[in-house]
């Protein structure tokens, strides 16, 4: 998606060689209309296969996610990072460690609101290790619904997380792939 690889290579900023802060358009302050652009691209994608819901994980892949939703006229559903006391009812859950912060999260989602009927559009900020996604992905098998692919606004090709997804037969589209982030400068893939 050429805006936004435009938009990362103007104000992407190198944090080391490994993580690139977008906090200008997605991480922190949001652009709202960037972020519609990027969920029509995405539910574009993924339209032949009948998608009932969005799903990701707070905070930073609520923002493409709510407007895939809105595109597609579907919920969208976020996991917690923490069991909310006002969470009574049932809830799947599962450990997501995050390489990048070296954290690991009990997620949570409401049994609720998600069911075998299910086809399952994941969506996220980034695509690091992958952890992340396979998280979400495990909480969709457990409700017995279907992951119908994954979305992804930023991907590190250089990390090994799409190829655990495809290794899981999952389908994933990154809109936009960095190569490198070695001297300070992006790289994008094709450059
Ligand atoms: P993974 O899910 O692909 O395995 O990624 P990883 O655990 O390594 O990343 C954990 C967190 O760090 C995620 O955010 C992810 O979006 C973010 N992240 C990973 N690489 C980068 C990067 O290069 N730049 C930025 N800005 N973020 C990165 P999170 O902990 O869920 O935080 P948030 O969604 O609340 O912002």
């Amino acid at each position: 998606m050429r805006t936004l690889q435009d938009r990362v290579k103007e104000d992407g900023v190198v944090i080391d060689e490994k993580i690139l802060k977008v906090d200008s358009f997605l991480n922190h302050q949001i652009d709202a209309k960037l972020m519609y652009e990027v969920g029509q691209v995405i539910i574009d994608h993924f339209s032949d296969k009948k998608i009932t819901k969005i799903l990701t994980i707070e905070a930073s892949g609520i923002a493409p996610a709510i407007m895939a939703s809105l595109h597609l006229d579907v919920p969208c559903l976020f996991a917690k990072k923490a069991k909310p006391s006002t969470m009574t009812s049932e809830y799947y859950h599962t450990d997501i460690h995050s390489f990048t912060k070296n954290t690991t999260s009990t997620v949570v989602i409401a049994k609720q609101f998600l069911n075998e009927d299910d086809h399952v559009l994941i969506i996220d900020d980034f695509l690091a290790n992958g952890e992340a996604s396979l998280g979400l992905h495990r909480l969709v098998k457990a409700a017995n619904a279907t992951t119908s692919g994954i979305g992804i606004v930023i991907e590190k090709s250089f990390q090994p997380g799409r190829e655990k997804l495809e290794s899981e037969g999952l389908e994933v589209l990154s809109l936009c792939q960095v190569s490198s982030l070695l001297g300070n400068k992006v790289k994008l893939v094709g450059e």
